[in-house]
């Protein structure tokens, strides 16, 4: 099974002190920096763009930090932001299906575009969407709440859906990573990483904590706990 990353999204950051903050969670210990973009269109709530994720990557290029950015696209159309966010410093893109009027060409084009290409799929939204785009894919998300907002509660039933994910990438044979997002806390991230994730979303449970090392070694300790 691939390395376990944790993946602080900084939508529950303090976006007046946004260098800081990440900064300071990598230096906490995060593997990626999830950058939620949502346009008040896909769905309700605006926040973050191709100008914000530059000025974050020369920051932190400027601090010598490498962290990969992991680009959460909840926009539509999404096509023109794909480039505008390869040239922005993204390293990760995923994308929703809903959000494309052509799934193979749009996720065609984040590889053309030198970034791993992730498909997002909502609470509702099925494991079949992946049928034909598998060998198209670096990255499956597997939304745990719906998209729009941050200190939502874990959809229980994604687990049953990790668990089913995780069976067709294995037997694919591919290297694919399965993130989770949404609703993710030290108390249910075990239960996360034991159903088959490998990749950790958590934006409320790290930004609203006191102390972002403490919460992520609390984090690494439970998905360690669930391999055994
Ligand atoms: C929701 C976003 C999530 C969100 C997670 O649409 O995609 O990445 O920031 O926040 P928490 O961890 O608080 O549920
Ligand atoms: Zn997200």
């Amino acid at each position: 099974m691939a390395e376990k990353w944790i993946a602080p999204s900084i939508l529950s950051a303090d976006f007046a002190r946004l260098g800081e903050e990440v900064e300071a969670v990598v230096a906490a210990g995060a593997d990626l920096v999830h950058f939620d973009v949502m346009d008040n269109h896909y769905v309700p709530n605006l926040t973050i763009g191709p100008l914000v994720c530059a000025a974050l990557s020369k920051h932190l290029r400027g601090a010598g930090i490498d962290v990969p950015l992991d680009v959460h696209l909840m926009v539509k159309p999404v096509d023109r932001l794909i480039p505008e966010f390869a040239a922005a410093g993204a390293s990760f893109v995923s994308i929703h299906p809903e959000a494309t009027e052509h799934l193979d060409r749009s996720l065609q084009l984040i590889r053309s575009e030198g970034c791993r290409a992730g498909l997002v799929l909502n609470p509702a939204s099925p494991l079949t969407w992946l049928d034909h785009v598998l060998d198209k894919v670096d990255l499956v998300l597997l939304m745990s709440v719906n998209p729009g907002f941050a200190g939502q509660s874990f959809i229980a039933s994604t687990l049953e859906k990790i668990a089913a994910a995780r069976r067709i990438i294995d037997a694919s044979g591919r290297d694919i990573r399965l993130e989770v997002d949404g609703g993710i806390k030290v108390d249910n991230i075990g239960r996360i990483a034991k159903a088959g994730a490998d990749t950790f979303v958590a934006g409320s449970a790290i930004f609203a904590s006191s102390d972002y090392r403490a919460t992520i070694d609390a984090m690494r300790r439970e998905i360690a706990g669930a391999a055994k």
